[in-house]
């Protein structure tokens, strides 16, 4: 592990070997079931119909340990991602932006350039700097949106409970998917399930400051 201020060594994961696919509705389910237990939202998989959830495994242990989910037949005109996560053993490894990059891909296919996205500021601050930064995500009001859009929140059991300052995001896809093929190469979502093997080289050489 690091020591202080010192750069991390590199670290492996739990695993290299990968598979990313589709979850079943059972998988829905127990995903709901491991949001919940873990204090975050299941406001989007509780109520649209035709939420998609792409799921992650280990492919040595067959252990669920990531997923994200999207949506664009709610409200087609806001195509929204959320419920991003990673098992902590697992973060750091390019994994996260693996999800991303799939998410955003399977969007690009069907034609959309850009998606929206909500989040709580506050416990949030390091990783919406970064996507700001890093041109993927820019901030909007709710002025920039419709009700229809930021009142969802309002259906949400962390509203004003764990989520005291509501952030709304519009996602550049293209910037997304570029920055996923620059570290991961092409993901075919096309073609899912899909086995996905870690490089090594590719994993960060330092700790990320909180
Ligand atoms: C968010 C999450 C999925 C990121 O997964 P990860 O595998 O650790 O992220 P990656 O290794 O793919 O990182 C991709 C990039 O995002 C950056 N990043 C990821 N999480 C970050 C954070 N919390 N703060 C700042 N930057 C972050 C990384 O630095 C990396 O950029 P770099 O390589 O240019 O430095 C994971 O930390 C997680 O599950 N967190 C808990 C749930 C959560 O916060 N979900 C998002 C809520 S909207």
């Amino acid at each position: 592990m690091n020591q202080g201020s010192q750069p991390f060594e590199v670290e492996l994961p739990p695993a290299l070997a990968y598979r990313l696919r589709w979850a079943t509705s059972e998988e829905k389910v127990e995903i709901t079931e491991r949001l919940r237990s873990m204090g975050r939202q299941t406001m989007n998989l509780r109520i649209m119909p035709d939420v998609r959830v792409l799921s992650l495994y280990n492919r040595t242990s067959n252990e669920l340990i990531g997923w994200c989910c999207l949506d664009y037949e709610y409200q087609p005109a806001y195509p929204e991602l959320m419920s991003l996560h990673l098992d902590p053993s697992y973060r750091s490894y390019n994994l996260g932006l693996l999800l991303e990059t799939a998410r955003a891909a399977v969007l690009w296919e069907l034609g959309f350039r850009i998606a929206y996205t909500r989040m709580e500021a506050a416990t949030n601050a390091g990783l919406m700097k970064y996507r700001i930064e890093a041109g993927l995500i820019k901030q909007l009001t709710t002025a920039d949106l419709p009700e229809s859009f930021y009142g969802l929140c309002n259906h949400c059991e962390c509203f004003q409970r764990s989520c005291t300052s509501q952030a709304y995001f519009m996602v550049n896809l293209e910037a997304l998917l570029r920055r996923g093929a620059d570290r991961l190469g092409a993901i075919d979502v096309r073609k899912l399930p899909q086995d996905i093997d870690l490089d090594p080289a590719k994993f960060r050489q330092r700790s990320r400051q909180a």
